[in-house]
């Protein structure tokens, strides 16, 4: 252990001692740091049955700082046990951040795989695009998931093809064939955004194998990949930077969705169109895993960088941001499709069940069941303050008092178009909604600040039922 391991350490349990636990908007159901900054999910995997989840962690600010990777453990992906910070940012190869990577699990040995972020001293002839910054492949081992060895550097700047900037990150591995895989999320010289695949027959020796693009430039950053196979479709996952036209004119700043992959993707391969993985606010670099029984589980980071407009109210509180709830990505009728882990309905207690509309004001960590919608007569609001409605071929959801902006932090309104709404599933907690709309097929998740508790239903011929979530809040 280095020197500056250990002030890290120091300073780590420090600002987790101090951190304000009572904050009105802390989550109840969804994963937030125990203090400051969190953003993207990291080396989410099932090992000997238990779930791990490590997080981008910023403990010393809730604007953000250097990364390092925080953990969290559960039985059942509802309730978390912190375990503190499992890699810190101590090495000359990631001294600038821990920053994103995956878990690959194979022998009874968990493999995690990292980019150590360096970023050179300021300097007016470093861009920090193709000058003055490092992302360098690293890897750890550890046999219990608690404990890990030492950081391995696996391959620099200099191992990766040499028509690519210095902005190369987000290690995903997988097997197949024998062989071991990579993706990392790429930015060509040419401002493509790519994703990179590396081979290896050892998981420690790797070289380049191929890079996978669209036929048209798409974005100029590609970050924190992903390739799994569902349900017999073979899905590529990328989170898109720089995205700019009429399409994406009233979406979020960056993108996170995926191509369906027609032929082989080491090999001869075509993408379909990219559709988003979620159309609310905040989402942001999913990562998936398969858990032991073979479900494809995804977590999001329910936030957005570089978002301008938006405040979060909790950086008062000392801290900000959250996971998605988990979601089960899984295919019907050829639709890839998201549903929240089944892991949910052993904590619900259905406290109201009627047909056509409902109003209480009772719950916070809740979820609502809108199903049977009849000729997509749908509306709801939340809190007084988020309308959810179908209208004009348009779900939509939009935050009403703009002008009073307390709940909305900034935010306006997102849509999709569809031709009906049959069902709508809404999960809400103290400062978060996730809704599932037509069985999953599109999801719309945001951050809002409720002041009270709400929630209005109508929906004329449907059934509705709400129930009250039970969990017991992260022990962080
Ligand atoms: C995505 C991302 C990753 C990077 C990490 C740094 O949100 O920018 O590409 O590894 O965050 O925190």
């Amino acid at each position: 252990m280095t020197a500056l391991t250990k002030d890290l350490i120091k300073l780590t349990a420090e600002a987790e001692k101090k951190a304000d636990r009572d904050g009105k908007f802390r989550q109840k159901l969804h994963l937030m740091p125990p203090t400051g900054w969190l953003n993207d999910p990291n080396g989410l995997c099932q090992f000997n049955g238990v779930y791990h989840a490590f997080f981008q962690y910023s403990p010393f600010n809730a604007e953000g700082g250097v990364k390092m990777w925080g953990h969290y453990t559960s039985g059942d992906m509802i309730d978390w046990e912190y375990q503190g910070v499992m890699l810190y940012p101590d090495q000359p190869f990631d001294c600038s951040g821990v920053y994103s990577g995956c878990a690959f699990i194979e022998d009874g040995e968990m493999y995690l795989y990292y980019t150590g972020n360096v970023k050179l001293e300021d300097r007016d002839d470093y861009d920090y695009v193709n000058s003055g910054r490092e992302s360098n492949t690293v890897l750890v081992t550890s046999a219990d998931g608690m404990h890990f060895g030492r950081k391995k550097l696996l391959m620099t700047n200099r191992d990766y093809p040499a028509d690519l900037t210095l902005h190369v990150r987000d290690p995903k591995v997988w097997k197949e064939g024998g062989i071991y895989y990579m993706l990392q999320g790429a930015r060509t010289k040419a401002d493509r955004g790519q994703a990179l695949i590396f081979r290896s027959d050892d998981k420690i020796n790797w070289t380049f194998h191929s890079h996978v693009e669209t036929e048209e430039k798409f974005g100029y950053m590609w970050e924190c990949p992903d390739y799994f196979e569902v349900d017999g479709k073979k899905i590529l996952s990328a989170s898109v930077q720089g995205l700019a036209g009429e399409e994406w004119k009233d979406r979020n700043v960056y993108q996170s969705g995926y191509f369906t992959v027609d032929g082989d993707i080491l090999g001869e391969y075509s993408l379909s169109d990219y559709r988003l993985w979620d159309y609310g606010f905040d989402y942001y670099a999913p990562q998936s895993f398969e858990a032991e029984d073979g479900r494809r589980v995804q977590i999001g980071w329910m936030g957005m960088p570089d978002c301008e407009e938006y405040t979060n109210r909790t950086v008062e509180d000392g801290w900000q941001h959250c996971f998605t709830f988990p979601r089960e990505v899984f295919v019907k009728d050829g639709i890839v499709r998201q549903r929240p882990i089944r892991e949910l309905e052993a904590r619900k207690k259905l406290s109201e069940e009627t047909k056509n509309r409902l109003e209480t004001k009772k719950y916070t960590t809740y979820e609502a069941y809108i199903s049977n919608i009849k000729d997509s007569r749908f509306s709801a609001v939340l809190a007084e303050e988020l309308s959810i409605r179908y209208e004009n071929n348009e779900f939509i959801i939009e935050f009403i008092n703009k002008r009073n902006n307390y709940a909305s932090c900034g935010r306006t309104r997102r849509s999709v178009e569809t031709d009906h709404v049959s069902d709508v599933r809404i999960l809400a907690d103290e400062s978060s909604v996730e809704i599932f709309v037509n069985d999953g097929v599109y999801v719309f998740s945001t951050r809002y600040y409720p002041g009270e508790p709400g929630l209005r239903v109508d929906a004329e011929g449907a059934k509705i039922r709400v129930s009250e979530l039970i969990v017991n809040a992260q022990s962080n």
